[in-house]
Order: structure tokens, then sequence, then C-alpha cells
């Protein structure tokens, strides 16, 4: 069974209304959608795997435990989920990172696989989807079934905003899998876009419209 994290918290609200403002230019809204994800990477890793190593502070020897970072792979999908990576890596400097590229056919909605590039030992990692946007659920199941097919067992899938129909298909398709959100929105468009939303992530985070 899923497990769906809805992070709710009044700092991620109070970001998530400037990616909404229409007036919000290229260069905040890529700030923003990185600290959405930094802050969205602290509740992920209550599931991370951890290790214990020994530090001597300057007063004696402690215990301590500390995350596998090496254990851990980022995969965005592309394009948008790239404008999440620095948000992670700021946390988790160590950590590899996949590619995964996946566009919407404009008329059908279907995803469109064009691009992939993973680390080859994928499959032993808690491998952290990141992509800012869950529509329809086609792009995220896409991804989730490329890791699956390269043996991975272990995914969280970290979105910012989803509707429930997008949610409902992922959770349906991949019970197995953890899903991160900052915000659910109402419902889809016509065109399959988020209302209220934040019109097209990629073209934001990239300044291509
Ligand atoms: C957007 C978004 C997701 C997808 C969500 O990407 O970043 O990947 O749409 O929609 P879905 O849940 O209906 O599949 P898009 O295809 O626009 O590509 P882009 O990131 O390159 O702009
Ligand atoms: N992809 C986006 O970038 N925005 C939406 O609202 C839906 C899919």
């Amino acid at each position: 069974m899923n497990n769906i994290h809805l992070i709710n918290h009044i700092l991620i609200d109070h970001k998530i209304a400037i990616l909404r403002d229409e007036k919000t230019k290229c260069k905040q809204f890529r700030e923003v959608i990185e600290e959405i994800a930094m802050l969205e990477t602290l509740e992920v890793l209550k599931d991370a795997p951890t290790k214990t190593v020994t530090v001597k502070t300057p007063l004696e020897m402690v215990e301590q435990t500390i995350i596998k970072e090496n254990s851990i792979v980022i995969v965005p999908i592309l394009r948008a989920g790239l404008g999440m990576v620095n948000g992670v890596t700021a946390m988790l400097p160590a950590v590899k990172v996949g590619h995964i590229g996946i566009a919407r056919n404009e008329e059908t909605l279907e995803p469109v696989e064009y691009m992939c590039k993973l680390p080859q030992d994928i499959q032993d990692k808690m491998v952290i989807l990141l992509d800012p946007m869950l529509a329809t659920g086609g792009s995220a199941c896409a991804a989730i079934q490329v890791l699956k097919n390269r043996g991975v067992k272990n995914i969280k899938m970290l979105n910012i905003l989803a509707v429930p129909e997008g949610v409902e298909k992922v959770a349906k398709a991949h019970p197995d899998v953890d899903i991160y959100i900052a915000k659910i929105d109402r419902c889809l468009n016509e065109k399959g876009y988020i209302l209220p939303g934040l019109g097209d992530a990629g073209d934001r985070i990239f300044g291509t419209k």
C-alpha cells in the first residue's frame, strides 16, 4: 500500500504562493523550486538508509547515526525535475544523479520517454524521483516503470504540486512507491494542466515561453 506524504507546512505554502504568481520571473521561480525541494528532502530522509559512526568531539568519543549517502540516488524527470536537483544535493552532496527524459505528448497527454541514463548499481539504492508536477500521473508511472525494469525496489517520488486523479493513478499502479507532495490542487483543465497550479513548470524554470 502506498504512503502518500502530504507535507503540510506554512513555509512551503508561503513559497508555493510565489511559484503560483504569474508575475514571478524565471530566476526567483528556479530558486523557490530548489528551496521547496530542499524542505521536502527533510521529510523523505526520515526513511533514509543509515549507519553508525564514531566521532571524536573536543570532549569525548560518541556514536552517531548518519545517512548512507552512497545508498541514495536521485533521478530528476527531465526537464522540470532538473529544477529540484540542487535543492536535494545542497543537503546530500554525495548522492549520484540519474536522468530520465519524459515529455507529455501535448495532444494525447501520453508520456514519451526520450532519454535514460542511470548509475550502474542503482538496483540496490533508495531512489528518489524528482518532478515538481504530478498531473495525469502518466510521466510518474512511466519513470517508476523504468526504474523497476532496472531492478530498483526502494522508490520515493518527490513532487511539489499534484491533483487527486494523478496521485490515485500512481498509487494504484505502484502501491509500493512512497509519494511526497507539497500541495494537492483541485483538478486538471481540458489541456491536462493543474488548477489552480503554477503553469508549465519546465517553461517557467528554463524561460522557454
Ligand atoms: C511536465 C511535468 C511532468 C509532467 C506531468 O513535464 O514536469 O513531468 O508534465 O504531467 P503528467 O502527470 O500528466 O504526465 P512536460 O511533459 O511538460 O515536460 P517538460 O518538463 O520538459 O516541460
Ligand atoms: N505539467 C506542468 O508543467 N504543469 C501542469 O500544470 C501540468 C503538467
